[in-house]
């Protein structure tokens, strides 16, 4: 295990638990298996590039793309709340971005009076870090402590005190499929201690037609974004996937209460994979390539998943048109 603590500022220090080239190779083998399984998948990392990054932000601030407004009304209206409920000393914020939302939060928790630390925790260091930095100049009164690490193995590592909100927004745990959904809130509920907290952001289920447009808008954003997959494994992996051979599309699996994005092919195409020893993959006309889950929840869902890994909700909150839900919860 590798550690570096670099003490940055009076205010700001940045923790390195993950390596870059360790996280890379991590990513590289699920990207070998996902390619080499039935139906073939890939992680939904390959969508993050600087282009992905920003088609992304466009995304969030398309008329059907709903979540992040959603999710920001219910911070604009309930931060207060929250942090008084919560009553912690430190945020930890998985996956934190760029942590802009979480801004809110930190504003109220700083005027409530407890919040003295916030744990910007990612993957990525040179962004962390310069999110890290802006989050210490904005809030001198706090100790921003960035930990680049995957909060998939590394929970148990980051900072600890008897009073933390571990926080897991932006409906990333969507992302998950079932199985590593319940092992990560497993994991998380293994880790709170008594006077811990947890508080996570989902999407709501809604009428598919609604899901759909979102995921398939009318400008063709999401459809870039999804295909410029592609274009960065060609770069990162020395890849040669046809991009134009490619379409996008977005469905509702019903069963998985989940949308699945995909890339279809429109011709009979395949691609080697350089960073794999030449791994030739093929896509026959109309065969697919997984890219994402997108679950969406029901408010007792999130509390039924959450009483499996011994975990109570002590409040949660929604937006105006329910669509999305911050749920706080506790060790039973
Ligand atoms: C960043 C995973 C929350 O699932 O809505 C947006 C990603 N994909 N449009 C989501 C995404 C297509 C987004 N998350």
């Amino acid at each position: 295990m590798s550690r570096a603590v670099a003490q940055t500022g009076a205010n700001f220090a940045m923790q390195v638990l993950l390596r870059e080239e360790e996280w890379a190779a991590h990513l590289r083998e699920k990207t070998r298996l996902g390619l080499q399984g039935t139906p073939p998948w890939i992680p939904p990392v390959w969508f993050y590039d600087e282009t992905g990054s920003e088609l992304f932000d466009a995304i969030t601030r398309l008329p059907e793309y709903y979540p992040t407004e959603a999710e920001r009304s219910i911070l604009r209206a309930h931060a207060d709340e929250i942090v008084a409920l919560a009553d912690v000393d430190t945020f930890v914020e998985l996956g934190a971005g760029s942590s802009e939302k979480t801004r809110l939060l930190l504003q109220a928790g700083v005027q409530h009076g407890r919040l003295d630390r916030v744990v910007p925790v990612d993957c990525s260091e040179t962004f962390l870090a310069a999110c890290s930095a802006d989050l210490a100049n904005a809030f001198p009164t706090l100790s921003v402590q960035g930990v680049v690490a995957d909060f998939t193995s590394h929970l148990g590592q980051l900072v600890h005190s008897d009073r933390r909100m571990v926080m897991f927004m932006g409906s990333t745990i969507g992302n998950f499929d079932r199985d590593d959904r319940a092992s990560f809130l497993a994991d998380i509920a293994a880790d709170q201690g008594p006077g811990d907290c947890f508080l996570l952001g989902t999407d709501l289920v809604k009428p598919a037609a609604r899901l759909l447009t979102a995921y398939d808008d009318s400008r063709g954003v999401t459809a870039r974004f999804n295909l410029n997959a592609l274009t960065v494994m060609n770069r990162q992996l020395d890849a040669d996937f046809e991009v134009d051979a490619f379409r996008h599309r977005a469905w509702w699996d019903d069963e998985g209460s989940r949308i699945q994005m995909h890339l279809v092919a429109t011709r009979d195409t395949g691609a080697s994979v350089g960073a794999f020893d030449d791994l030739r993959v093929d896509f026959p006309e109309g065969s697919h390539l997984l890219t994402e889950y997108s679950t969406k929840f029901t408010r007792d869902q999130v509390a039924a998943e959450l009483a499996d890994v011994g975990l109570t909700v002590a409040g949660s909150w929604t937006d105006p048109n329910d669509d999305f839900l911050l749920t706080l919860a506790r060790r039973t």
